[in-house]
């Protein structure tokens, strides 16, 4: 593989190709490993033995602390029948620790697998990793406040999976808008689709970052602004709930003035919460949903969305290591 292989286009061929951000994204692509769903489901569900990744080992490279993403990625691997070699916190117990640069790690660890998911603090650190690792995929499993592209992947079936398309859709993206990747993320997706609206509502000093708001609106996305409950239209199809990141935060009195300044309660979704809407958060849930929403039948949270991550990751491991 070329030493450019960079942040490639999908364009209908995943074999081989780094996955680190919406951006390569296309509507087809996207329906492209939708459509593989249902089998994967099929095999996590049934717990039918599957062969798909036999013979591979996938190295999961988690920089920052993860449960959902680490814990779906390995599952995936091994619903699949391949293996993961899990380094966890290579920053404390690798040889990161003796001053061990990202590209070194990078290339030992593509010396012993055929695939790595990386997680790390730093935006940006994926697509370094790729540009290091020549040889196998990098998937980018979450880069500082940049993007998490298969948390976006999955958050983006679940709509398509409950409302049968992804134009025509209001969401609204709440929370952390400046930090939360999966915001970032999931509002790249959304751009590639007609019709989209999203709110975004964040306290004042956690807007959306102006860049990717210039960006998304001139791709036809229609982006409303808003810092108030009060605005929040009836009309929306989903909910997006994130936490307000505290590790972003330089200054822990800053973040307690707004860590929960957005909370969904149920008096909340009584006043601006249609019947057929649905509540997303990408968890952890930290201040962002009152439990008391977890019988809700509109509640996806802990139901669909996190089923969805693992078939997701199925399907998305199955075509870049080329078993689909
Ligand atoms: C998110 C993340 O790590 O960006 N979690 C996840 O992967 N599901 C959201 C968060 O940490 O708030």
């Amino acid at each position: 593989m070329a030493a450019s292989k960079g942040i490639a286009t999908i364009n209908g061929v995943f074999k081989g190709k780094d996955i680190i951000s919406l951006n390569q994204f296309s509507q087809k692509d996207l329906m492209l490993l939708f459509s593989y769903v249902p089998e994967m489901k099929k095999i996590a569900t049934s717990q039918t033995p599957s062969k798909l990744l036999e013979g591979t080992i996938t190295t999961l490279l988690f920089y920052e602390p993860s449960s959902r993403t680490f814990g779906s990625f390995n599952a995936s691997v091994k619903r699949l029948g391949g293996q993961t070699v899990d380094i966890i916190n290579p920053q404390q117990f690798s040889s990161v620790v003796k001053g061990e640069t990202l590209e070194d790690t990078v290339r030992v660890f593509e010396a012993y697998s055929n695939a790595i998911v990386i997680r790390h603090p730093e935006k940006g650190a994926a697509a370094i990793a790729a540009s290091y690792c020549k040889e196998i995929p990098v998937i980018n499993a979450g880069d500082g406040i940049g993007e998490h592209p298969t948390q976006a992947l999955l958050d983006l079936y679940t709509l398509y999976d409950t409302f049968g398309r992804l134009d025509n859709l209001t969401g609204l993206l709440a929370g952390d808008a400046l930090n939360s990747r999966t915001i970032h993320s999931l509002a790249a997706g959304l751009s590639l689709f007609k019709k989209t609206t999203v709110y975004i509502l964040s306290p004042d000093i956690l807007k959306f970052p102006k860049d990717l708001l210039v960006s998304l609106r001139k791709k036809g996305l229609k982006i409303i602004e808003i810092t108030d409950e009060t605005d929040i239209p009836k009309t929306c199809n989903f909910w997006y709930w994130t936490r307000v990141q505290k590790e972003r935060f330089s200054s822990v009195k800053e973040y307690e003035k707004v860590k929960s300044q957005f909370v969904v309660t149920p008096l909340l979704m009584k006043k601006y919460a249609n019947k057929d809407m649905i509540l997303m958060d990408p968890l952890p849930r930290v201040k962002t949903i009152d439990t008391r929403l977890d019988r809700d039948p509109r509640s996806v949270y802990l139901r669909s969305q996190i089923r969805n991550g693992m078939y997701i990751r199925m399907a998305l491991l199955g075509l870049v290591l080329g078993r689909l």
